[in-house]
């Protein structure tokens, strides 16, 4: 959670300065635009060609472009024009922005500014958590102690850090070594399921009746194992890797998602202990 926080700071922040200096830019580039000889040499409006004051000048019925120029204070819209809004502080040839172009260009700093903080929130909600949370490596808990908690919660433990629903394992109901290489060489006793529905996502409860994991969206139904049983899911719930390290502890690995068994996989013979929740 933390560390999502940092990036969404630090985002935020990188945008805010990447924004302030295209901003800081794109103000420089305006006022240092040269004025077209044209106006600087005394002219009408219509006489300068490509000056942009010159239709707004012309518009409003101001004054001759060059009339400040030819003071020697620089030429620029106001002063030229009379009170049209222009800046009035121009020097040597160069000219303030307009109020239109002003209000383009911040348009364009703030779109760019909305743009990158929600890539950067984007960013942070999909970057794995890599120090402890899913998409990590995780040291879950002494293993005797989650068969402990497996017993004690009706057959399952779920463990929201790594999005995994826990479940015995015995090998001997596996004898052609179906789930072997996600469960430490069936060293493991516990089996680490995704919670997420294979079908279109729903969180999947355990249905206390029948001890099936049950999807309440559209009925999917898989055995303890998370084998698929019935309903529109096209296999079994995906899976974890888990190992049992040397002192006991068992390592969840959350960072690669195994496909769950085809349909056709009925390894664990479970019927239903009662009434279906779907
Ligand atoms: S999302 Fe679970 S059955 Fe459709």
């Amino acid at each position: 959670m933390l560390q999502t926080l940092a990036i969404v700071v630090a985002g935020f922040g990188l945008t805010l300065v990447a924004a302030a200096l295209a901003g800081r830019w794109w103000l420089r580039r305006l006022v240092t635009r040269p004025v077209p000889a044209a106006a600087l040499a005394g002219g009408g409006p219509g006489d300068c060609v490509g000056c942009p004051q010159t239709a707004l000048m012309a518009a409003k019925g101001g004054g001759s472009a060059g009339k400040g120029a030819a003071a020697g204070k620089g030429a620029t819209a106001g002063e030229a024009g009379g009170a049209d809004g222009g800046t009035g502080e121009g020097s040597g040839g160069r000219r303030g922005p307009s109020r239109r172009a002003f209000l383009r260009g911040a348009l364009g700093v703030s779109a760019l500014g909305a743009v990158g903080g929600f890539g950067t929130a984007t960013l942070a909600y999909l970057w794995p958590d890599v120090r402890g949370g899913f998409g990590a490596v995780l040291e879950v808990d002494d293993e005797e102690a989650i068969l402990e908690e497996i017993d004690a919660n009706d057959g399952r433990f779920e463990y929201p850090p790594g999005r995994a629903l826990f479940v015995r394992y015995d090998p001997d109901d596996d004898p052609e070594g179906q789930y072997a290489e996600i469960t430490d060489g069936g060293q493991a006793r516990v089996l680490a399921l995704y919670q997420v529905c294979v079908h279109l996502g729903c969180a999947v409860p355990w249905c206390s009746t029948s001890q099936w994991w049950e999807c309440p969206c559209h009925g999917s139904q898989y055995n303890r194992w998370g084998e698929w049983m019935s309903g529109p899911a096209a296999r079994g719930l995906d899976r974890f890797r888990v190992e049992v390290a040397d002192d006991g502890t068992l390592v969840l690995d959350t960072s690669e998602i195994i496909t769950g068994p085809s349909r056709a996989a009925q390894t664990l013979e479970q019927p239903p202990d009662g009434p279906h929740c779907t």
